[in-house]
């Protein structure tokens, strides 16, 4: 049996992870989560005898290190963070936290013999690029605000007990994700709440700037295949991937694929333009990661009609 430690499970890419987890009679999956933007309701509830939940910060070290050191883990998911554009530029110094979780999880993997940690970094690391595609190795970071700046930080972490102790690590960048379960502050899941409940579905700006969507199937069945690599090859260089799709859209494009696949009546309207971190564009290189999915990536109009078929909004 193998043990996996997966922080921030109870939220959205963490719990969707859990579930595939939990289906592989191999491993034995500890969740932990402080719930301030999780829910215990998004993890799954039929295999608890290979699950287990504690309610903790990963930022106080007391507390997470009594986990490490009653239980044996292998590996460790850390993707517990402050998330979210609005939530994490009215609460920088909050944001700024997050370094003493991901300093916690490096110190305690290195004491306590962790086989690798793989890290929830973020697009947000490569700032306002003016290199497209954003590939991991050769496009420049240039984090600025706090939640970036935290997250290429913690990439730092990573590298530095990599050189220093040997500690394995992958870095995840994951790009906007969208599916079932996700709350409903972030853009996709906004949108469709509006195309239901609103008279209007609202853009900051003029709608121009162009994201890319990737659905959270994807993202899961590549990072757990990763994972299986790395139980299989438990010496693999320290990597770099990007998590993303790379079919690129407006944000208006966007609302009216909802307004349109909702069959809503809402009027598209805009807003004065974000003051900060609203990207003008971003469009990953995902050559690593379609080698890892191994199969299509989701299109978009088939994961907003997934979510709209789950019928389960946060
Ligand atoms: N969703 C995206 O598009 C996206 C994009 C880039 C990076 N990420 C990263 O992926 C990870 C997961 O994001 P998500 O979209 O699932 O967000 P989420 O808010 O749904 O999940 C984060 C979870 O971490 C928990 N948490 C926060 N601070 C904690 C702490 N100090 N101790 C314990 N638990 C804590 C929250 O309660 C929540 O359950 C985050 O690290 C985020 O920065 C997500």
């Amino acid at each position: 049996m193998k043990y996996v430690l997966v922080t921030g499970g109870a939220g959205f890419i963490g719990s969707s992870l859990v579930e595939k987890l939990i289906k592989n009679p191999d491993f034995f999956v500890i969740v932990i989560d402080n719930l301030s933007t999780g829910s215990i309701d998004k993890l799954p509830r039929n295999d608890s005898d290979r699950l287990l939940f504690i309610k903790l910060d990963v930022n106080n070290y007391d507390d997470i290190s009594s986990v490490f050191f009653n239980y044996p883990i292998d590996y460790v998911f850390h993707y517990a963070a402050i998330v979210g554009v609005q939530r994490t530029l009215r609460q920088p110094l909050k944001v700024l936290e997050d370094i003493q979780g991901t300093e916690n999880i490096c110190r305690l993997a290195k004491n306590t013999n962790v086989k690798r940690v793989f890290y929830s970094s973020s697009s947000e690391v490569y700032g306002e690029s003016v290199d497209f595609p954003q590939n991991e190795d050769t496009t420049p970071l240039n984090a600025r605000l706090p939640y970036a700046a935290v997250k290429n930080l913690g990439e730092i972490y990573l590298k530095t007990y990599n050189n220093e102790f040997g500690l394995h690590y992958t870095i995840f960048r994951f790009f906007n994700t969208y599916g079932p379960k996700q709350n409903s502050d972030f853009v996709i899941s906004k949108f469709i709440r509006q195309a239901f409940k609103e008279k209007q579905i609202t853009i900051y700006g003029d709608g121009m700037q162009t994201r890319t969507f990737c659905y959270i199937a994807d993202n899961v069945d590549a990072t757990y295949n990763h994972l299986l690599q790395c139980v299989e090859n438990p010496n693999m260089l320290p990597q770099i991937i990007n998590i993303g799709n790379d079919n690129e859209i407006t944000i208006l494009e966007l609302a009216q694929t909802i307004k349109k696949l909702t069959n809503s009546n809402a009027e598209i309207t805009f807003l004065p333009p974000l003051q900060e971190g609203d990207m003008k564009r971003r469009l990953p290189d995902i050559t690593k990661m379609k080698k890892l999915l191994n199969r299509p990536l989701t299109p978009l109009h088939e994961g907003i009609k997934n979510i709209l078929d789950n019928n389960i909004f946060y």
